[in-house]
């Protein structure tokens, strides 16, 4: 479903039906990324991540915290593609650009699990135009 509408918004390069179909079929909150994507995300960010925002995504230092309320704050009706090519773009801070597509799609699985989205069937695609119809709305209820 998820692949369906990112191929095509990419075949029918319509920005309307784009933002049509990121509005009914790609909330994070539906499930668009799988278990086993989240998992090899959360061993990446172990790696990459954690020194600078803490094991848990609380924050350390100047680095913000990636859980929560501010940082959903500033992501929430953003694009997974966005948040996707931030990290891929300027993180880890000190050594920006060692991260490829597959492996910033796998951390942004992580986040989204970390703040409450579920998994769904399907790993979420890794490069932007897969990602772009995909948007970060609220987390589900109960969600942390
Ligand atoms: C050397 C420390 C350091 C490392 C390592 C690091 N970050 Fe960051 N990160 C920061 C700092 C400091 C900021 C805030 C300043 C900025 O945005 O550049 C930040 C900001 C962010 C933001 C924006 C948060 C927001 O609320 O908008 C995201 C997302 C992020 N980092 C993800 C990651 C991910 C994922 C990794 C691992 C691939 C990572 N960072 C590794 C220091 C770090």
């Amino acid at each position: 479903m998820k692949r369906l509408a990112g191929i095509s918004c990419g075949a029918v390069a319509l920005a309307l039906s784009c933002a049509a179909l990121a509005q009914t079929g790609g909330g994070a909150s539906t499930g668009v990324y799988s278990k086993a994507q989240a998992e090899r995300g959360a061993e990446l960010y172990a790696t990459h991540c954690a020194r600078c925002h803490g094991a848990s995504m609380e924050g350390l230092d100047v680095a913000p915290p990636l859980v929560g309320g501010r940082f959903l704050g500033n992501w929430t009706n953003q694009s997974v593609a966005a948040l996707a090519a931030r990290i891929r773009t300027s993180m880890p801070l000190d050594t920006p650009g060692v991260l490829g597509l597959t492996a910033s799609a796998e951390i942004t699985a992580d986040i989204l699990a970390a703040n409450g989205y579920p998994a769904g069937q399907a790993d979420m695609p890794t490069n932007s135009q897969g990602l772009q119809p995909l948007t970060i709305d609220a987390p589900p209820a109960g969600a942390k």
